[in-house]
């Protein structure tokens, strides 16, 4: 028995090791001491209704049977609805005995201004009544009418996370898509207010409310060398070493990976120590855990895969699983992050845990198709 509040190294190794007995063949990556599955399920699709949060809860209570104990959400994705269904997936497989607390790695992110369960009438003033008036955001802290960093906000979405979650402690707490800051602030006062929010969820992991932080990007980390866009590992690692010295928990960037995305493996558009490299070069380099997202592409590379793709991933019997494959296949790719909702998708995408990933000479082959 155990009461710990988060995922632990026993707790994770007694899982993967569960599994590894039922036959997997790649039941964990190391992250921090943690054994994490190598497919993580993601809650970001979806209608804002019940019927989808019902399918949710099911399809990540399969997913904890079949050797998935990363589990990735947000308090914006379906208007806090993803969170809830997160929350009560995990209340009830926990009550049933299915998984532990300490066996199950909780990610969510903040950033994006949330809804309540569905869109409101007059958004406008939503925003007022719920953030404005309260105090938690100053009008000018907020860029493309929805995403803030103001500390403020984001400890207020925090705390809303762990009561949507149902958990005392998340494990890993994003920030999301910071580089929408970029379309509004230069990049200067960009970069300091990283440092605030990092100093806000640095205090957050000495209050015991989360246990390390990241990034989660759309094209924050994928942009070419030099856009506007772009936002550097090395120096987010320096912001935190700055607030919490060697000892600082940013330990985790995430970004879209995928046989139609491949420029986390591909384009060098980060510098560490003066030498460009890639992003996943960049985060092993600065001791940085990747999750890759969108492996799917959305679900496009579900179907129609080209021929001269499936040719070299033998073993696996639908397009998803290979494009699964080739995600976890990856050098460098701790965790890919697959969107399913549909316990039938689970259970089809988790058999790619029973299959050996491939040799870096295959995905290197797949890369040039
Ligand atoms: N910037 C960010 O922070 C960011 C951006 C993108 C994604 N993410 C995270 O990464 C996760 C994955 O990305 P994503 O959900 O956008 O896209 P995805 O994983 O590339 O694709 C998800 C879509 O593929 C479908 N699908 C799943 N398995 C399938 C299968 N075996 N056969 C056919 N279709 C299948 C899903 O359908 P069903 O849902 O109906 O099962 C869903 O429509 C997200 O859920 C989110 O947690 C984060």
């Amino acid at each position: 028995m155990t009461d710990a509040r988060f995922a632990t190294p026993e707790g994770t190794a007694t899982y993967a090791a569960r599994r590894r007995a039922e036959g997997l063949s790649d039941a964990g990556r190391g992250f921090d001491g943690l054994t994490l599955s190598s497919v993580g399920l993601g809650t970001y699709l979806g209608a804002n209704d019940t019927v989808t949060d019902r399918i949710y809860e099911a399809a990540i209570g399969r997913s904890l049977e079949l050797g998935c104990n990363v589990i990735d959400t947000a308090i914006n994705y379906r208007c806090q609805r993803s969170e809830r269904a997160v929350g009560r997936a995990l209340a009830t497989a926990i009550a049933a005995g299915t998984i532990r607390r300490d066996q199950v790695f909780v990610a969510t992110k903040g950033g994006y201004i949330h809804y309540d369960g569905e869109p409101p009438p007059d958004p406008a003033a939503y925003f007022r009544q719920t953030f404005v008036l309260p105090g938690l955001v100053a009008p000018e802290e907020v860029v493309a009418g929805s995403h803030s960093l103001a500390p403020a906000f984001l400890q207020h979405q925090l705390d809303h996370s762990l009561a949507n979650l149902n958990v005392s402690c998340i494990d890993l707490y994003y920030l999301h898509n910071p580089e929408t800051q970029l379309e509004e602030v230069p990049t200067d006062r960009f970069y300091r207010r990283i440092r605030a929010a990092f100093e806000t969820l640095e205090r957050n992991v000495q209050a015991g409310k989360i246990r390390c932080y990241g990034v989660a990007t759309w094209n924050g980390l994928r942009a070419t060398a030099g856009a506007g866009s772009l936002v550097s590992i090395e120096h987010l690692v320096t912001l935190a070493r700055e607030v919490a010295g060697d000892g600082h928990r940013f330990r985790v960037i995430q970004l879209p990976y995928s046989l139609a995305m491949p420029e986390a493996l591909t384009r060098k558009n980060q510098a560490v120590n003066g030498t460009l490299m890639t992003p996943i070069e960049a985060a092993r380099a600065l001791g940085v855990y990747v999750m890759g997202s969108a492996v799917l592409y959305q679900s496009r590379l579900a179907q129609n895969l080209p021929s001269e793709i499936r040719t070299h991933l033998v073993g696996l019997k639908t397009d998803a699983q290979r494009a699964i494959q080739f995600v976890r296949s990856t050098a460098g790719v701790g965790t890919a992050l697959v969107g399913m909702k549909q316990v039938s998708h689970v259970e089809d995408n988790l058999a790619t845990l029973t299959v050996p990933p491939l040799a870096p000479a295959v995905v290197n082959r797949l890369l040039a198709k």
